[in-house]
C-alpha cells in the first residue's frame, strides 16, 4: 500500500493529495462506479472525489459501506448542483443520505451559475447569486455537516468577486488543470489568498500523454506518462483527482515521483508549445456559442481565443 501526500486546508483539516475522480462521463455508471471505488480503496485512495450532479453518490457510499476502511480514515467531497442554489441545506443533506454518511470533508459550489429545475441559468446579478449561495455555505460548517467548504470552475474574476463578500474564505476552488491549460495565475491567486487548488482532469484525459516530452520524463524516471502528470500536478502545490476504473492504472496513479526542476520547467511550459494550450473538457467547446451553462465567458471570467483554445493562465 503507499502512502499519498496530503496537503493543509485553511479550515486545518487535512487533504489526501490524490483522489479518484468518481465522474464517469455520464450517469447510470452505478455498478462500475462501486467497483472502481471499492478498487481504489483497496489500492489505498483515501480521497474520494464525487458530486451530486453524478448521479453517483449512492454507489460510492455503497462502496464505502462495503469496504473494510472506516468512514473517518476517507476524505469525502462531494458537490452542490446549480439547480440546487436556493436550496443548500436540504441538497447537503440529500448527499448526505445518499451517500451514508453524516459529513462530507468538503462540499463544493459545483459552478458559480444557479440554475432553474429547468436547466435554464439565472444571470449573475439574479438571485440566488453565488455570493447569496456561498453565504448559505457558510451556515454549513457550525451544523458539522461539511467540515470545509470551497467552490469549484471559479476565475479570478468571480473568486474576486466571492471575496469581498465571504466570511469564510473558500479551503479548495476545483478546476481544469494539467500541463496544457495550468492555469498558473489562478493558482497563483488561490495561493495567495489561502486557497488549495484542485486539478480536474488531470491527466488530461489521457489525451496528449504520448507528446515526446512527457514520454521522455516518463522514460527516464521508469514511470507511466500519467504518473509524470500526476507528480506534476502535486509538486506544483495541487491537490489532483484522476479517475480510472483499471486497477493497474489505479495502482500507478497514486504512485507519485519527484521530477527534476529541469522536467518541471519542461512541464510548466508545456502549454507554450504550438497548439498546445487548451482544455480537454467539452465546456469551452466552439459549439456552445460562446457560453458555459447559460454565462458567456466574460460573465466566467475565462479569457478565452479563438476555437475553445483557451488562455486563461
Ligand atoms: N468540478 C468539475 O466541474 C469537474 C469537471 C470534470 C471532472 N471533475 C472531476 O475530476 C475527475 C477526473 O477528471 P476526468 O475524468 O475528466 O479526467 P482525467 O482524470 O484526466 O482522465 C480520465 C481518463 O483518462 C484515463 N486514464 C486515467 N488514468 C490513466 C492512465 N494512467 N493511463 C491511461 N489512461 C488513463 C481514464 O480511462 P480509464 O478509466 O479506462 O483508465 C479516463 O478515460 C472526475 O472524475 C471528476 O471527479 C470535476
Amino acid at each position: 500500500m503507499v502512502s499519498t501526500p496530503h496537503f493543509k486546508l485553511n479550515t486545518g483539516h487535512a487533504i489526501p493529495a490524490v483522489g479518484i475522480g468518481c465522474w464517469m462521463g455520464r450517469v447510470g455508471e452505478g455498478e462500475h462506479v462501486v467497483r472502481m471505488v471499492k478498487h481504489a480503496l483497496d489500492l489505498g485512495y483515501r480521497h474520494l472525489d464525487t458530486a451530486s450532479n453524478y448521479g453517483d453518490e449512492e454507489s460510492v457510499g455503497k462502496a464505502i459501506q462495503e469496504s473494510n476502511v472506516p468512514r473517518q480514515d476517507i476524505f469525502i467531497t462531494t458537490k452542490l448542483a446549480g439547480e440546487d442554489h436556493g436550496r443548500v441545506s436540504v441538497a447537503l443533506d440529500q448527499s448526505l443520505k445518499k451517500l451514508g454518511v453524516e459529513y462530507v470533508d468538503l462540499f463544493l459550489m459545483h459552478w458559480p451559475q444557479a440554475l432553474l429545475d429547468s436547466g435554464e441559468a439565472l444571470q449573475p446579478n439574479e438571485s440566488p447569486t453565488f455570493v447569496e449561495t456561498w453565504q448559505e455555505m457558510e451556515k454549513l460548517l457550525d451544523s458539522g455537516k461539511a467540515r470545509s467548504i470551497g467552490v469549484s470552475n471559479f476565475s479570478i474574476k468571480t473568486l474576486t468577486t466571492l471575496l469581498q463578500h465571504a466570511r469564510i474564505v473558500p479551503a479548495v476552488n476545483q478546476v481544469e488543470a494539467h500541463p496544457c491549460l495550468p492555469q498558473h495565475s489562478l493558482l497563483a491567486f488561490c495561493s495567495a489568498h489561502g486557497i488549495l487548488l484542485t486539478a480536474y482532469a488531470p491527466v488530461g484525459k489521457h489525451t496528449y500523454a504520448a507528446d515526446e516530452d512527457i514520454v521522455r520524463i516518463a522514460k527516464s524516471n521508469n514511470v507511466t506518462e500519467a504518473q509524470v502528470l500526476l507528480s506534476w500536478g502535486v509538486q506544483r502545490g495541487t491537490v489532483v483527482i484522476p479517475k480510472s476504473e483499471n486497477v493497474d492504472r489505479l495502482k500507478k496513479n497514486i504512485s507519485l515521483i519527484e521530477l527534476t526542476s529541469e522536467d518541471m520547467h519542461t512541464l510548466n511550459k508545456f502549454h507554450e508549445k504550438p497548439n498546445m494550450h487548451r482544455s480537454v473538457c467539452g465546456f469551452h467547446s466552439p459549439e456552445l456559442g460562446g457560453s458555459c451553462f447559460g454565462w458567456n465567458y466574460e460573465q466566467l471570467g475565462w479569457d478565452m481565443t479563438q476555437g475553445g483554445i483557451m488562455k486563461r493562465t
